[in-house]
């Protein structure tokens, strides 16, 4: 038995099949441009001490793009690297790095007092900001930041295992880019300077 079909049906199948495909091109773009905003969220509310003894929030720090490093004052080799890398990336952006605070968090706040982080960030671009706190102010800091330590020993004089990463924040306090340990100084100025014009 073979079905009559009305001559309409065909032409009618296409034209769905095409408004479909359109349908689908619109939405694809869309749906990418969501997935790209979708970044897992780095950064957020924070209550610490900075190097002055003054008690800072994320909120003290609108308007300025932030350099953010994790780390502690004893730390033979990684530490010291970093922030010198930081402190040259920001200067070599000239009258632009202005904009820039690079920030040091410790995540030794057993050791790193104020006057200690005062002494250390001193080695380092003048314009560092030295952060420390309570034991659970500093986790909660670096749980935002996604960086993880932990003491690497029980000795008096311990080491402490931590993520060696830079956050660079925007003045909204939003996630902007990161930047692996051993980063050049030129790519992270660069970097910066992209988001800064
Ligand atoms: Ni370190």
């Amino acid at each position: 038995m073979s079905k009559v079909q009305p001559n309409y049906v065909l032409p009618l199948v296409f034209l769905v099949a095409i408004l479909l495909g359109f349908a689908l091109l619109l939405i694809m773009p869309a749906s990418k441009k969501e997935n790209k905003e979708e970044i897992i969220p780095i950064g957020g509310p924070f209550e610490l001490i900075d190097n002055n003894g003054v008690r800072r929030t994320e909120a003290d720090f609108k308007g300025q793009y932030l350099l953010v490093y994790f780390g502690y004052t004893s730390c033979p080799d990684v530490c010291p690297i970093a922030l010198q890398t930081m402190s040259e990336a920001v200067e070599r952006l000239g009258e632009k790095g202005k904009l820039v605070t690079p920030i040091f968090i410790t995540v030794d706040p057993e050791r790193d007092t104020v006057e200690q982080i005062d002494l250390y960030i001193s080695d380092f671009h003048p314009r560092f900001v030295g952060l420390t706190g309570t034991p659970k102010q500093t986790a909660a800091a670096a749980k935002a930041y996604r960086v993880y330590y932990a003491k690497a020993n029980e000795d008096k004089d311990y080491l402490t295992d931590h993520t060696s990463i830079l956050f660079f924040m925007g003045p909204d306090g939003r996630f902007l880019n990161h930047f692996r340990h051993g980063e050049t100084v030129e790519k992270i100025s660069q970097e910066m300077s992209r988001h800064l014009n």
